[in-house]
């Protein structure tokens, strides 16, 4: 596919939260409310606006839940807020559930702030500055960052030098914006490894964790570098350094309409979060390895001990997430040698299952609201068993109900097919196999630490270099627009991925496929197989590719048209028999699920594209299921 970003875009890099502020001479509440309006796409939990008036008095209201509360907050309110100077801030909470207390702005005597990123020394920081008679009140990372700015205020009286002075110290990923009780009608901004933008018209000054929330002011913006602070006041944005001198920065203009800019210049969501993957891949599993490259599940009920202890484990999900529980059996049966089972949490809920006090139940969920794994995750717990959540969204239902909970990071997934979602959590499975693995004796130290590596620096380059398929996928999906049926066949890991690719194909281009373990055919469905049956091959396992190949030709010989999905190692040592191949990059049998995941997606994908389809809401779906 083209590339749809401009030299400054931040192709796919997962930036949750939305920051918006404005300087000009208008009241700015309005338009904090519409710029936040404007970054909704991102996914948020909670929003909130600080206003500072001419005397520098700062007015701070936020809410949990959407805008509309966060507007009817203001609404109620008998003082309105008014101010010509603001700064607005939509959360998706990562350090603390989804509260008013920690939505954001946040305040210190001083000032007021927004922060995307993630402050990781923010408990060293809150320690040193309780020391120094601070107060903290929410279980925020940001506080720490609030505070610490307003502890270099008092010390250097200077709004610019405080910033830097606090840089100093905070280790993560920030993007600022602070208003300082001192500076009424100033924006101060500054980033890391975060973007936010500062523009101007002719009337005000706007800085925006991205593009959609300035273009309803103007198309043209700075990107503000790392290592400067941008200071705005109306229309007037200037530039500092750490040494206090004026910095230049390069103006850039972009040509989106709101649409496309929300998309990333993407055509749709789904392809542009099928894009984020690696990066939702390496945030999960960093996360959660500590600094001798060993996962660290630091959960009580996780550690060494009780981990070892569990005889069985069951996977209870639906849709895709139980998709991507099949891959997790395959890799903890094999690692780990524990049994697994894979339910369908709407049978798991209501076929009396099989519990035993030693066992543990896993629950995957994107949402962390479905109903059915809730229902699951409550029966399992009925019945004394310890229970382990893998939930994406913080402070969801399946989150807080579950013993323990390993959260993925793949940021807020907005189409209704489910993709990036789905490989963070066969990466989370895997971090947590290799954990179960190790801690049953079956892996040491060296062997754990070099599949985390694996997992948390091959994996994502190897979706990359899937991702550089998406263009030879594009036009083998060419060939399928008009198909009716479609079977996904694959052994071992494989067949654990075909449902997955079943599903995606169905569930968005409205083609009926089928997936079935390749043996398997032929014990009946095989009769299906006519002249110009469309049949993907999935064989990135070479242990198995003579049978796969063998299945091949069963299903050739009856008029089957094959795709075969293999890696470059394969197809260069065996002959196979298809009308087709998409040629991955060569990659560990055992961790192939990663970039062949990545490849049904672009496929699903491109043939809905391509048949004209609303790919990103599909029809009779809903994002989250939260009915039975
Ligand atoms: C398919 C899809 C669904 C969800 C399922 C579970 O693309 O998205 O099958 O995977 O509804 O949703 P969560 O993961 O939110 O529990």
């Amino acid at each position: 596919m083209p590339d749809p970003f401009g030299e400054d875009a931040d192709t796919g890099k997962l930036y949750m939260c939305g920051i918006i502020g404005y300087t000009g001479h208008k009241n700015s509440l309005p338009v904090l409310i519409e710029g936040l309006r404007t970054l909704e796409y991102r996914g948020y939990d909670s929003a909130g606006v600080a206003v500072c008036t001419a005397d520098g008095v700062i007015e701070t209201v936020k809410s949990k839940g959407r805008i509309d509360l966060l507007q009817e907050k203001l609404d109620s309110l008998e003082k309105k807020v008014e101010g010509s100077c603001g700064i607005g801030h939509t959360r998706w909470a990562t350090h603390g559930a989804p509260s008013d207390t920690n939505s954001h702005p946040h305040t210190a005597p001083s000032l007021a702030l927004v922060h995307n990123g993630i402050i990781e020394n923010y408990a060293e920081i809150e320690e040193m500055l309780v020391r120094e008679g601070y107060t903290f009140y929410s279980e925020t990372d940001t506080e720490a960052a609030a505070k610490l700015i307003d502890y270099y205020y008092k010390k250097v009286n200077d709004p610019v030098l405080a910033m830097f002075e606090a840089a100093d110290v905070i280790r993560g990923s920030y993007a600022f914006g602070v208003m300082f009780c001192d500076f009424p009608g100033k924006i101060f901004a500054m980033r890391k490894d975060n973007p936010l933008i500062v523009a101007s018209n002719d009337e005000c000054g706007i800085i925006a964790s991205d593009i959609p929330a300035i273009l309803k002011h103007t198309n043209s913006y700075y990107q503000l570098e790392e290592g400067i602070v941008s200071v705005l006041c109306g229309s007037a944005i200037e530039f500092f350094d750490r040494t206090g001198k004026k910095a230049d920065q390069k103006r850039l203009t972009v040509d989106w309409n709101v649409e496309q800019a929300q998309k990333g210049g993407f055509p749709h969501f789904m392809i542009k979060e099928i894009h984020e993957e690696p990066e939702a891949i390496r945030q999960t599993v960093s996360t959660r390895l500590g600094e001798d490259g060993l996962p660290l599940f630091g959960v009580h009920e996780l550690d060494g001990d009780k981990l070892g202890k569990f005889k069985s484990i069951h996977i209870v999900a639906c849709g895709t997430a139980m998709h991507a529980g099949l891959v997790g059996k395959a890799i903890i049966e094999k690692l780990a040698r524990v049994s697994v089972d894979v339910d369908v949490a709407s049978e798991f809920r209501y076929r009396d299952p099989i519990l035993d006090p030693d066992d543990l139940v896993i629950l995957l969920s994107q949402s962390g609201e479905t109903a059915d794994t809730l229902a699951a995750l409550r029966h399992a717990k009925a019945n004394g068993v310890c229970t382990l959540s893998i939930v994406n969204v913080i402070g969801s239902s399946v989150a807080r109900e579950a013993d323990c909970v390993l959260y993925t990071w793949a940021g807020p997934e907005i189409s209704v097919a489910s993709t990036k979602a789905y490989s963070v959590q066969c990466a989370m499975l895997y971090l947590f196999a290799i954990q179960l693995a190790r801690v049953k004796g079956r892996l040491d130290d060296d062997e754990a630490r070099e599949l985390c590596r694996r997992l948390c620096e091959d994996m994502p380059a190897q979706v990359e270099k899937a991702l550089e398929l998406s263009r030879d996928v594009e036009s083998i999906a060419r060939n399928y627009l008009a198909v009716e049926n479609l079977f996904f066949i694959g052994r071992g890991l494989d067949s654990a991925l075909c449902p997955e690719a079943s599903l995606k194909l169905k569930e968005i281009s409205y083609i009926h496929s089928e997936a079935y373990a390749a043996g398997e055919l032929k014990h009946g469905t095989i009769s299906l197989i006519i002249e110009g049956t469309p049949v993907v091959a999935l064989m990135t396992q070479e242990r198995l590719c003579e049978k796969m190949i063998s299945g091949i030709r069963e299903v050739k010989s009856r008029g089957a048209t094959v795709l075969a999905v293999t890696t470059k190692e394969i197809a260069e040592k065996y002959n196979i028999p298809a009308d087709n191949t998409v040629i991955l990059d060569n990659v560990d049998a055992d961790f192939a699920a990663f970039p062949l995941a990545t490849v049904i997606q672009l496929f699903a994908y491109h043939v809905a594209a391509q048949r004209g389809c609303d790919v990103d809401k599909p029809r009779n779906l809903a994002k989250s299921v939260t009915v039975e």
